[in-house]
């Protein structure tokens, strides 16, 4: 079986593990008060604004995704670590009252390698602090080992003395959704800042349970949100039967997808519930 096969066995067996099809309980849950889908849908697009390639754009808000949902918005600094192709920006919202902080990670082109490459990733990294956690030393060291953090956490610093203490969201796609979560969890953690809130778009898991605990404990509202059955989410996997030493994702999920009923299509948004892991979160809609 050559590499292919071996990629297309690995899913399997991980979508297998994760949706092992029991049905789907609707329960209330704190989830279903926190997950707000106004504010996803903008978030959406903030997440979506800085794949623009041309920076000028982007940087003066004219953008194609800059706009459509997004009034007010103030650019306040895009940061580019050249070395690294990584980028993030930060401004202030004034439609939701928020510093909004943008990460994003690989370029469209390069994802596939960087699936296969997740594929086969091992948890290689103590999180500094906290006893038990492993994490993806790529992700870490792509929020933590960069230009981008001290940009951010200075940027995030500079924004709230000229706005107040408002609230701070922190968002990204993919690779983007990893170093958000890093970003959210160290400025909670490291610099004790409050009114913190995360949420993903197509987030791949970044550490162990142990790892996803903590998120429970500094970072409840945390949610990630997950399309149909896009590949990035399941990785790098986690096995049912070896939970404590593969990778896990924190606790809040809102998974979506389109349930065509004859000609019309619709969104459909399932808030699941915050085990983690929760294997009804992608059966079938019912
Ligand atoms: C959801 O978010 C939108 C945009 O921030 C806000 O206007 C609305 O009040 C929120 N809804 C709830 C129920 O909090
Ligand atoms: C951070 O970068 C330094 C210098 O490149 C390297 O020695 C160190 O191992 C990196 N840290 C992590 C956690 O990867």
């Amino acid at each position: 079986m050559g590499r292919r096969g071996l990629l297309k066995a690995a899913l399997l067996l991980c979508f297998l593990a994760a949706c092992s099809g029991r049905e789907l309980t609707i329960k209330q849950n704190p989830s279903t008060t926190i997950y707000n889908s106004t504010l996803a849908k903008i978030l959406v697009e903030y997440a979506s604004a800085i794949y623009t390639a041309d920076l000028t754009q982007l940087f003066t808000w004219t953008c194609a995704r800059c706009g459509d949902l997004i009034e007010g918005f103030e650019m306040i600094e895009i940061i580019v670590d050249v070395e690294n192709c990584l980028q993030a920006y930060f401004g202030f919202a004034s439609d939701i009252n928020a510093v909004v902080v943008v990460f994003r990670g690989t370029q469209e082109n390069s994802i596939q390698n960087w699936i296969e490459d997740l594929l086969w990733k091992q948890l290689d990294l103590d999180y500094p602090g906290m006893p038990e956690a492993m994490v993806h030393r790529g992700f870490y060291s792509a929020y933590h080992n960069t230009t981008l953090r001290d940009g951010v956490v200075s940027g995030i610093q500079r924004t709230r003395k000229a706005y107040g203490d408002i609230p701070i969201m922190i968002t990204g796609h993919s690779m983007g959704g990893a170093m958000a979560s890093f970003c959210a969890l160290d400025l909670v953690v490291n610099y004790g800042l409050d009114g913190v809130n995360l949420m993903t778009f197509g987030q791949p898991r970044i550490g162990n349970a142990a790892f996803a605990s903590y998120f429970k404990t500094y970072l409840p509202q945390a949610i990630r949100v997950t399309h149909a059955h896009d590949i990035v989410p399941h990785l790098p996997p986690y096995f049912s039967f070896f939970p404590q030493k593969t990778y896990h994702h924190f606790p809040r999920e809102v998974w979506t997808h389109n349930i065509g009923l004859g000609t019309l299509v619709y969104p459909v948004e399932k808030i699941c519930d915050d085990s983690g892991e929760d294997p009804t979160c992608c059966s079938k809609w019912k």
